[in-house]
């Protein structure tokens, strides 16, 4: 069955070091889901909902000092320290090295080794790519059978001499001399995520959770595959895919970047209040981008499953989400109803009377911390979703007519703007940020930068990946997405938010469809394409002339002001920072002025 030689020689190496009690190679069959929860639920690290209320669903409470990936302790070991830019911890190749086969050695002893071929995409897919996760902890197998395409299919695939990228994955705590386990075993104090672009390998080690375990999700599908596309010409992004429906039925897709908590799966899975307007979801999380033959960008959404954060999750922000975890669903550190089901903060208006919190404690709506953990998560196959396009799984991906930058932002940011070409475009994604806290009307925050939602995840130098999206906008024949930044934060003279989101974000999307069918109407403006008066659809709205106004308004002080803080951040880069930014910031700098 293991005919690769290269997969073969890397498990007996991983064999040696870590010293399983057992080796299973697995197959991805339901079988081997169900064997992992009989294991789970032995070991009591799981509990079993309630069949008719959540069928073939379980509840898992982790460790309270395992519960969220740990960016301080995520390394990216490049040649050059210089390579990994200040965007990353960084740490020599061979000193990580060193340090990794001194915490792998043994590591895995009475545990069972679990060697779990997946496939990144839909299997054969020219934009997906192999990885191959080992691990100790029955949990990642369970999470890994929904996020990504695990088993044989995948062997076959890769073939004898087929490439994959080895994700090497331990809890880090050995159970020596038959001692018993602990229900969620990990090892906090000693944790370490390490990435090796130039090798193209993962090592985690000491924590169970998410992103730190599932290694396929940011380790391997943004920061691995981030390097891999700068090398291959493609792009690796921390994008949803969704799916554009007009009135008259025809189609196009957008791929946007969020940072976190800014909606991302929400928007993924919108209900359009704007009537004969559908949005069917593609991804919510990853996008990988190819060019076909044609020129466009195609993209795949690597995953299998969406990995959401369940808190603020509810019927009236997102019911597609809602819709999708009925059933087949793991649910990690969220609170358990009295009747074996589960409950989050945002879930219902009204918190039940009584409930178990992710403690394990009782809690009642008088208990002063919350019931589900900030950051409890459920899992689930995408394939549930109410909202799932039809071609979520085609092997040639989707061709993608637009992309959106977004941030959290009270001032200056308009509601949509769209860039006049690729490079302005790239600026747009490189300036994306978010206040840190709700800044005073017409003053400006604190901001935290996050260029293309990327900056926990970008595998590399980020002044280099800037670079690499400058040279896409080159590729010979490119029939190239626009590029829109948007920001459905704007806030009003006494702090309130002055764009209703959720399903109104439609109205947005109407208009970046049509801009890209050649319908709509733009002004140029000093800082980029802005609708036309009355181009975006308001009607219906409870918003003043003066609020339309101010929500595509072009505040020139505010953006004058903003340009040293930008000048201030690119400078972090040095002579990395491609010069076609500096040349932007000028040319925006003197068309702000002329117009002030
Ligand atoms: C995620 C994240 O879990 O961005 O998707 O942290
Ligand atoms: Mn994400």
């Amino acid at each position: 069955m293991l005919k690769n030689k290269q997969l073969q020689t890397w498990i007996e190496q991983m064999q040696a070091l870590c010293q399983p009690q057992d080796v299973v190679i697995c197959d991805g069959s339901t079988e081997e889901y169900d064997r992992m929860w009989e294991l789970l639920l032995a070991s009591g690290s799981a509990k079993r909902l309630n069949e008719t209320l959540r069928p073939n669903s379980y509840l898992v409470r982790s460790d309270p000092k395992d519960v969220a990936r740990v960016e301080g302790r995520t390394y990216i070991c490049s040649d050059e320290e210089a390579d990994a830019g200040p965007n990353n911890n960084w740490i020599a190749p061979d000193e990580m090295r060193a340090k990794l086969d001194q915490l792998f050695e043994g590591c895995m002893r009475g545990r069972t080794m679990y060697v779990i071929p997946f496939s990144m995409g839909p299997v054969g897919s020219p934009i997906a790519h192999i990885g191959v996760e080992i691990c100790d902890s029955p949990y990642v197998v369970a999470n890994m059978h929904i996020m990504t395409r695990v088993g044989d299919a995948v062997l076959e695939t890769l073939g004898e001499t087929g490439d994959f990228v080895p994700c090497m994955h331990s809890v880090g705590r050995p159970l020596l001399d038959g001692a018993v386990d602990v229900a969620w075993p990990c090892n906090p104090d000693d944790l370490y995520i390490a990435h090796f672009p130039t090798t193209r390998e993962i090592w985690s080690f000491g924590s169970g959770y998410g992103g730190n375990a599932l290694l396929g999700k940011k380790c391997f599908a943004l920061r691995i595959a981030s390097a891999m596309a700068r090398d291959q010409g493609w792009l690796a992004e921390h994008m949803l895919i969704l799916k554009l429906i007009n009135p008259a039925g025809d189609i196009k897709y957008i791929a946007a970047a969020f940072p976190s908590a800014c909606g991302k799966t929400n928007l993924a899975m919108l209900i359009p209040t704007i009537p004969g307007w559908k949005v069917e979801t593609v991804g919510d999380d990853i996008s990988w981008m190819k060019f076909g033959a044609d020129g466009k960008l195609y993209a795949i959404n690597p995953e299998a499953g969406f990995f959401g954060v369940a808190p603020g999750t509810g019927m009236d922000s997102n019911s597609n989400a809602m819709l999708s975890l009925t059933k087949n669903c793991i649910f990690t550190n969220v609170a358990e109803t009295d009747d074996g089901d589960i409950w989050w903060e945002g879930m219902t208006d009204d918190a039940p009377a009584h409930l178990i919190d992710w403690k394990g404690n009782d809690w009642t709506p008088a208990t002063d911390t919350p019931a589900a953990h900030p950051n409890a998560r459920f899992t689930v196959s995408a394939a549930q979703c109410p909202a799932i396009a039809e071609e979520w799984e085609a092997l040639a991906g989707v061709p993608i007519s637009a992309i959106l930058f977004g941030g959290r932002r009270a001032t200056v940011v308009p509601l949509v703007n769209e860039a006049r070409d690729w490079t302005q475009g790239t600026f747009f994604g490189a300036i994306v940020s978010s206040e840190k806290t709700a800044a005073a009307a017409g003053k400006i925050g604190e901001l935290r930068r996050d260029p293309m939602a990327m900056l926990p995840f970008c595998g590399y130098n980020m002044a280099d990946y800037w670079s690499h999206w400058l040279s896409i906008g080159k590729h010979e024949g490119a029939d190239l997405p626009k590029i829109f930044y948007v920001n459905w934060f704007r806030k009003d003279a006494n702090g309130k938010f002055m764009w209703p989101g959720f399903g109104e974000n439609s109205r947005v999307l109407e208009w970046v469809f049509n801009r890209c069918a050649g319908t709509a109407d733009a002004i140029e403006t000093p800082i980029g394409n802005l609708p036309a008066t009355g181009a975006i659809n308001f009607s219906n709205l409870d918003l003043s002339d003066s609020q339309q106004k101010e929500l595509l308004q072009v505040d020139i002080d505010g953006w004058l002001s903003e340009i040293p803080l930008i000048r201030e951040y690119f400078a972090e880069f040095g002579d990395r920072l491609p010069a076609a930014f500096n040349n932007q910031l000028d040319e925006l700098q003197l068309r702000l002025e002329k117009t002030d």
